[in-house]
């Protein structure tokens, strides 16, 4: 049985991503071996690849290294003392993150505790393109306090993490503000956030009296975005490469602000796939690739401007 899978050799631009033939693992114990059916793509993967932030950092002495956090599989075998999980049930979730990822392979050994039961209702496909976006989400939501009535304004709404926030907040009966590029206005209207174009305006000169601002963009548009908010304002900025300036800005500013790591949560992922199988998330996958096109699949991550999620399709 082969073992295809996606390899960081060095780091640099999407091209060097490589395909091997792995060997295949086994389960120790606690483990379960599931076989990979589709890998969600997320920035963070793009950014390691590059050599750039802590996972980087941490794995450049141990490469070829396999990236990806997202899976979506099955369980083909179980380690000693494995109590929750039998060969055949589905299932996905964010693993090893951010030290061992391992998800861009067609056969993974993962500690049970990083996994959950995919519910009927929930496909493949979006139980991997859920795990680290639905998790980051909601737990900016949660680090934020959103409160029902409150104006919340997420930068980059129509992204893997804005998306699912949009959601997550209008489910919290938020009034909720979203920035987004032309293409994705109507988008975000149908998500039932109030959709602010960033190319016809800085968002400062468009809305007032925010309550909590979820960044998702970072830098000089996270810095005008403060401009927007209510005295005693949270803010939750989540990319990390600018989170320390956009916290300084925003305390010297008298607000609450935080940065924030996504955390694996087992209870928190499956109230997500619950929310899913009824249909109070949906999650937009805007593209499937192919294993083999991973180099793609980064390409399309880097341009900044994907819609939902990317996902790959790791048996074929
Ligand atoms: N700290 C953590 O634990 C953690 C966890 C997850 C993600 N992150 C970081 O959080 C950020 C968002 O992640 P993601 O997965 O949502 O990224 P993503 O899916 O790549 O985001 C793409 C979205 O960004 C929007 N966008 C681009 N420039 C924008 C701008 N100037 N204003 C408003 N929207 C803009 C695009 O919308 P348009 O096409 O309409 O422009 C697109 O829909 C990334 O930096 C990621 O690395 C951090």
């Amino acid at each position: 049985m082969e073992n295809q899978q996606i390899v960081i050799s060095k780091f640099g631009s999407a091209n060097t991503l490589t395909l091997r033939d792995g060997a295949l693992p086994s389960a120790s114990a606690g483990e379960v071996v599931v076989k990979v059916l589709f890998a969600g793509v997320n920035p963070i993967d793009c950014k390691t690849r590059a050599g750039m932030g802590w996972a980087a950092a941490q794995n450049k002495d141990k490469l070829p290294w396999v990236p990806g956090y997202d899976m979506s599989g099955k369980v083909v075998a179980c380690g000693d003392g494995v109590t929750q999980f039998s060969v055949g049930d589905k299932v996905c979730g964010m693993i090893g993150f951010p030290l061992r990822g391992g998800a861009y392979s067609q056969y993974v050994a993962v500690p049970e505790l990083e996994l959950s039961r995919i519910p009927d209702a929930v496909t493949y496909e979006a139980a991997a393109a859920l795990p680290l976006a639905g998790l980051t989400a909601a737990q900016a939501l949660n680090k934020a306090a959103v409160k029902e009535g409150e104006r919340v304004l997420i930068l980059a709404g129509a992204g893997g993490v804005g998306h699912l926030a949009v959601q997550i907040a209008v489910a919290a009966k938020a009034h909720v503000f979203a920035t987004c590029s032309d293409a994705n206005l109507d988008y975000l209207a149908t998500l039932g956030a109030t959709a602010i174009n960033y190319q016809f305006a800085p968002v400062s000169e468009r809305l007032q009296e925010v309550d909590v601002l979820i960044d998702l963009v970072g830098g000089d548009t996270a810095l005008d975005a403060l401009k927007c908010l209510n005295d005693n304002a949270r803010v939750v900025t989540v990319p990390t490469l600018s989170a320390d300036l956009i916290c300084e800005k925003a305390a010297m500013l008298g607000f609450d602000a935080t940065g924030m790591l996504v955390t694996g949560n087992r209870d928190q992922l499956e109230t997500l796939l619950y929310m899913v199988s009824v249909g109070l998330l949906k999650i937009d996958v805007a593209q499937t690739l192919r294993l083999r096109e991973a180099v793609l699949a980064h390409e399309a991550q880097e341009t900044g401007h994907t819609r939902g999620k990317i996902i790959l399709n790791m048996q074929c």
